[in-house]
């Protein structure tokens, strides 16, 4: 049965800014009542605001969901505001890149709770709900980094490949339960994660190198995708129950190219690095090695 948005309950995590917001709003456009749910509680009431002035109804909760207790009581929360809960999007994530021996083992497990372990924590407390009233829809926000692998941001490469081995897993699991799965995977979107992204390389950067970088990434996130374009896929796909979103129609290319000669796609990511790295030195006139991640 296809998904109905009228009068449905919605729960985005990471709601507050980026694809997490457009996708709430888009929500509550097609006829959603949202529960907003964000770490940047400030935030996700602003989003409650726009979504109120939408006239649907809107529920901002506190939540960081690197805590499993945190994304037990959002679930639960979700489920007690209206008595159900139709659509649960898990999407909270932060970045993380570098040398993976120089990334602290705490920056590690913060990053697999982020960004993968708190999708497992949400299915794990919703799933007998939606079984229940034997109806409901997931999304999952991964990434193509989670059907690529790119050498500068190997930790988020595991957590998005996680998120997307769950969710197709979980699709083939649910398949004639009417509840479905759907995994967003796209390239650049513009969004202001690199204020919580990491990179951690072999050498240490002087803070005006450190600077400059950071402003050739602010400007290369915002030549990314209109978050508003990744919700309109997103859309599209729950009401025809879609497993995979590509909002970047030529990542199914790079995907083919990748299987059709993986040990080619390694050298040529290598290379594709080495450049970028070369970029960057010239870039902040320094004879560092650099690695930069998103
Ligand atoms: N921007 C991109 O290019 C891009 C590409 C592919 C995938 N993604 C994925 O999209 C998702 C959303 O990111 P975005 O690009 O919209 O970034 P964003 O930084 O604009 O939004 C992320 C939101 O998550 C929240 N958040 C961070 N840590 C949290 C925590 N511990 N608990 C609760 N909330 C937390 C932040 O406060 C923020 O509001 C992420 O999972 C990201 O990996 C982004």
């Amino acid at each position: 049965m296809p998904f109905d948005f009228t009068n449905s309950v919605a729960t985005v995590t990471g709601a507050a800014s980026g694809i997490g917001k457009a996708c709430a709003l888009a929500f509550a456009r097609e006829g959603s009542d949202v529960v907003v749910s964000d770490i940047n509680e400030d935030g996700a009431k602003v989003v409650v605001a726009e979504i109120e002035a939408l006239g649907r109804k809107a529920l901002a909760v506190k939540t960081d969901v690197s805590n499993k207790d945190e994304v037990d009581a959002l679930v639960q929360a979700s489920i007690e505001w209206k008595g159900h809960c139709d659509l649960f999007m898990s999407n909270a994530g932060i970045g993380l890149g570098g040398a993976p021996h120089m990334i602290p083992m705490e920056q590690w497990d913060a990053i697999l709770a982020i960004n993968l372990h708190s999708h497992i924590w949400a299915i794990h407390e919703l799933l007998p709900h939606m079984l229940e009233r034997g109806s409901g829809h997931l999304v999952h926000t991964a990434s193509s980094a989670g059907t690529l692998g790119f050498p500068q941001l190997i930790p988020y490469c595991v957590t998005k490949f996680g998120v997307v081995g769950l969710c197709e897993s979980l699709a083939a699991f649910l398949y004639d339960r009417n509840i479905g799965v759907s995994v967003i995977c796209p390239l650049l979107v513009a969004t202001n994660i690199h204020e919580r992204s990491q990179s951690f390389g072999e050498e240490e950067l002087p803070e005006d190198v450190q600077e400059q970088m950071r402003g050739f990434m602010r400007a290369t996130m915002q030549s990314g995708l209109p978050p508003e374009n990744v919700a309109n896929d997103v859309i599209k796909a729950v009401k025809e129950n879609h497993l995979y979103v590509f909002p970047h129609p030529e990542l199914q290319g790079m995907i083919d190219a990748k299987w059709r000669d993986p040990d080619g796609w390694v050298r040529n990511q290598s290379q594709s690095w080495k450049a970028q790295a070369d970029f960057m030195r010239q870039l902040v006139g320094s004879g560092s090695e650099t690695q930069s991640g998103s």
